[in-house]
């Protein structure tokens, strides 16, 4: 019984769904606990996490995952890097806030430090806030030395510039460590002020999948009251279906699951270019059906006819990280209606998140084959051969966006 009631108090306490670590992780992290109190009765454990910040606070490091890396899914620090570089933040007067929450050890927030300094971006031009619930963390981060397990993974290559060598590993060095500033804090217990503290881009990854849906609901609603009206959510990979239903859209980052609340209308012709928040303007599209609702590529229907094949189902899958089922569901749609610049870009997004650049190119060169107006294909074109280093095709394509969101010829 009193495990029960102590993974109830965890979940009052940081939103900890037990299932998400395991029953046995979470029996095993109260056994150590109990023990290192020197208690034997598991009720007398119990009611001292009741009665003890103190204990709670050690239970809640001993149950925490920590694990997180620099650069840890690159595609999202691509992503600010480009729209910060290409305008599509507002930058002008207030410096840009960044929150990254959870921080962990600190690998994520100095990861989006570095790739703004490394986009160019003057130290003074933006702040980095970063906060987790777990102190053991955030004094692993303070310290800023970190192993070889905080390099795995391709993202931190070519980073090297950041760091400086010290006995135990590598150190942040102090022109990013001064960028970040962390706090400790309960994401759940609304920290910040939300009229004060409004953010341009939130970074909530891996943290969600550790709530029930109940949990995430708050959580999502707490994270919105921080962003400002033209941020950028970004997730993990697989929490994308949430935002989704929050009323979110994708940022159409590729790799980057990014996510900004839908913004009204443009006019037709724009006097300044916003390539990524509001360059391409959303389709009408229904709240995405839930997973279960989705056809499968594969259904038929029950008159035995072709089924219906819909783009937004396949964005839909996309956005939950279903990257085979979109796949599969562009291939169809293809097949049913023939050759389109959406869906031949949809598919080339798909091929991105999933790591398969080379097919995500050739889609998207395709789409502009059959539409060289499509802004959504020459903005994701622009973005992968960015990455893949060609800088002066990049140029032309970034160019040939502003002037398509701007209304203008090609
Ligand atoms: C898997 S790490 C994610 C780190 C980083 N965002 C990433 O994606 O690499 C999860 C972190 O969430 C923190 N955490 C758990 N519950 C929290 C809460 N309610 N508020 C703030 N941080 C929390 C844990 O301490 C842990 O450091």
């Amino acid at each position: 019984m009193s495990a029960v009631e102590i993974a109830q108090i965890l979940r009052e306490a940081i939103g900890l769904d037990a299932e998400s670590i395991g029953q046995v992780a979470l029996a095993r992290a109260i056994l150590d606990r109990q023990t290192a109190c020197g208690l034997t009765d598991p009720q007398a454990y119990c009611a001292r996490v009741r009665s003890s910040k103190d204990e709670l606070q050690a239970l809640v490091e001993a149950v925490v995952v920590p694990e997180t890396w620099f650069f840890r899914d690159p595609g999202a620090f691509d992503a600010i890097s480009a729209v910060v570089r290409h305008g599509a933040l507002p930058m002008a007067t207030e410096p840009l806030r960044l929150l990254s929450v959870p921080s962990s050890t600190g690998e994520e927030p100095y990861s989006m430090a570095m790739a703004l300094l490394d986009a160019g971006v003057p130290s003074a031009r933006f702040q980095v806030d970063a906060m987790d619930v777990s102190l053991l963390a955030l004094e692993r981060a303070a310290a800023a030395v970190y192993g070889r397990n905080s390099f795995r993974g391709a993202g931190a290559l070519g980073r090297d510039h950041h760091f400086e060598p010290v006995p135990r590993g590598r150190r942040v060095c102090q022109r990013v460590r001064r960028q970040v500033r962390f706090r400790h804090g309960n994401l759940l217990a609304c920290p910040f002020a939300p009229n004060r503290d409004r953010f341009d881009v939130i970074f909530c990854r891996n943290l969600l999948i550790y709530f029930d849906r109940a949990t995430q609901d708050r959580a999502i609603e707490l994270l919105s009251a921080l962003l400002k009206p033209e941020g950028l959510l970004f997730v993990g990979s697989s929490e994308g279906g949430l935002a989704l239903s929050h009323g979110y859209v994708s940022a159409k980052l590729p790799m980057a699951f990014a996510f900004r609340r839908p913004q009204p209308a443009r006019p037709a012709r724009a006097t300044s270019w916003r390539p990524v928040l509001v360059a391409v303007p959303d389709r009408p599209r229904p709240q995405p059906a839930p997973a279960a609702a989705i056809a499968s590529p594969a259904a038929v229907a029950a008159d035995g006819s072709a089924p219906a094949v819909s783009l937004d189902d396949a964005r839909s899958l996309a956005g939950q990280s279903r990257l085979d089922e979109a796949a599969a569901l562009c291939d169809d749609h293809l097949r049913a209606h023939g050759p389109s610049a959406d869906a031949y870009c949809l598919l080339g997004v798909v091929h991105d998140a999933g790591g398969r650049a080379d097919e995500a190119e050739a889609c998207y060169r395709k789409a502009l084959y059959l539409d060289p107006r499509h802004e959504e294909a020459v903005t994701h074109l622009a973005l992968l051969v960015e990455r893949r280093g060609a800088a002066d095709e990049a140029k032309v394509l970034w160019s040939r966006a502003r002037r398509l969101a701007a209304g203008g010829a090609r």
